[in-house]
């Protein structure tokens, strides 16, 4: 379907920039399919963060003279000789639907707003951005692409590139993975959550607090290998797509402390997958449980509606309604400062 098989005229060369958000899954995707490329073994759902948490990529395209590609990357500036392998690896992968990339070799420019590695989702907001920019190249060469196809195949790479990166394509709720509730939903690319949601869903806030900016101990692509073989493996799958259910009516109704306390199970689900995978790892650090345990407490005590999520890493986001902005904005800064090396203020949008 994504197979590029129209004759195309090639530009010499070109340049392209693309931003994508990153994101933060509500129902995680932990582990694939050992035998095919990135097909999630669960469904899962993700908002696309609003602001502060992006990357921006710069490709630049010449056309190659010699048989061999070359490919540079920069970030922020910085040559990086070590990322190269991986975006090779995944222009190999995307060659077969996208031929016209032989024709050229490529500098890719990319700033993220944000600490690279550090368990927020570097790898899905540069994915993304560079499929997008693939893409463009795509729509240079002469086919008119519809607008839907345009993101559909934007998706379809970026996943090939890293699992969660083809959430990042679309704003809002995004859903991959198939699911038997959610019409159109599908292991091979993202599609925008599909349902109508409750108004105090459409716009949340996530305050991201950094408690470790060093690279993760375990990546997630060995995390998801070691999914394979966990002892617990498939009752995790069964859960994630149950938990799916769950979410998709707790979206319609609005009730935000069931989706609060949905999200948490998931995070802490996550973790005990990769603290039960043989071998074992612990993303979380004593500042992430400091800051669990004082949220739970403030939660309590306040009674408002304030709640965690995690990714593979030590870094917490804190989701929350808007309209309580600002007295937990400044709850997180007097008592969750002390914890965290930086702060990060965002948004989920689901329009
Ligand atoms: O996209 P990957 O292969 O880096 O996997 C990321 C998985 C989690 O971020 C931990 C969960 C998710 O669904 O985003």
């Amino acid at each position: 379907m994504f197979f590029y098989k129209k004759k195309y005229s090639i530009e010499p060369n070109g340049i392209i920039t693309r931003k994508s958000y990153s994101n933060i899954a509500l129902i995680k995707y932990w582990g694939k399919h050992n035998n095919k490329i990135q097909i999630p073994l669960n469904s899962s759902i993700s908002y696309t963060l609003g602001s502060k948490v992006y990357t921006e990529t710069r490709l630049i395209y010449h056309i190659r003279k010699k048989k061999n590609i070359s490919i540079r990357v920069f970030l922020s500036g910085k040559e990086k000789k070590s990322f190269v392998p991986k975006i090779l690896e995944f222009f190999h992968r995307i060659s077969f639907y996208c031929s016209y990339l032989k024709h050229f070799n490529f500098i890719i420019e990319t700033y993220n707003s944000f600490p690279h590695s550090s368990g927020i989702a570097s790898s899905a907001s540069s994915m993304s951005a560079l499929s997008l920019c693939i893409m463009e190249i795509e729509k240079k060469l002469g086919y008119s692409l519809k607008k839907d196809f345009f993101f559909r195949k934007a998706s379809f790479l970026a996943r090939l590139g890293s699992g969660s990166a083809c959430r990042s394509i679309y704003p809002g709720l995004v859903v991959w993975g198939y699911h038997q509730s959610i019409k159109g939903s599908n292991n091979l690319y993202a599609i925008r959550y599909p349902y109508k949601i409750h108004p105090i869903f459409t716009k949340i806030v996530d305050t991201i607090l950094i408690i470790d900016e060093n690279p993760k101990k375990i990546l997630s692509s060995k995390g998801h290998q070691l999914m394979n073989k966990h002892p617990y493996a498939k009752e995790r799958f069964k859960y994630a797509n149950k938990n799916m259910d769950r979410l998709i009516s707790i979206l319609k109704i609005g009730d935000f402390q069931e989706f609060g306390e949905l999200i948490e199970h998931e995070a802490l689900n996550l973790h005990a997958m990769i603290m039960t995978s043989i071998p074992y790892f612990l993303c979380m650090k004593p500042n992430t449980i400091h800051v669990i345990h004082n949220v739970w407490d403030f939660r309590i005590q306040s009674k408002k509606n304030i709640y965690f999520t995690l990714d593979a890493g030590a870094n917490i986001h804190l989701l929350y309604p808007i309209k309580e902005k600002k007295s937990i904005l400044k709850w997180i800064y007097s008592d969750l400062f002390f914890y965290s090396k930086k702060i990060i203020e965002s948004y989920c949008f689901n329009n």
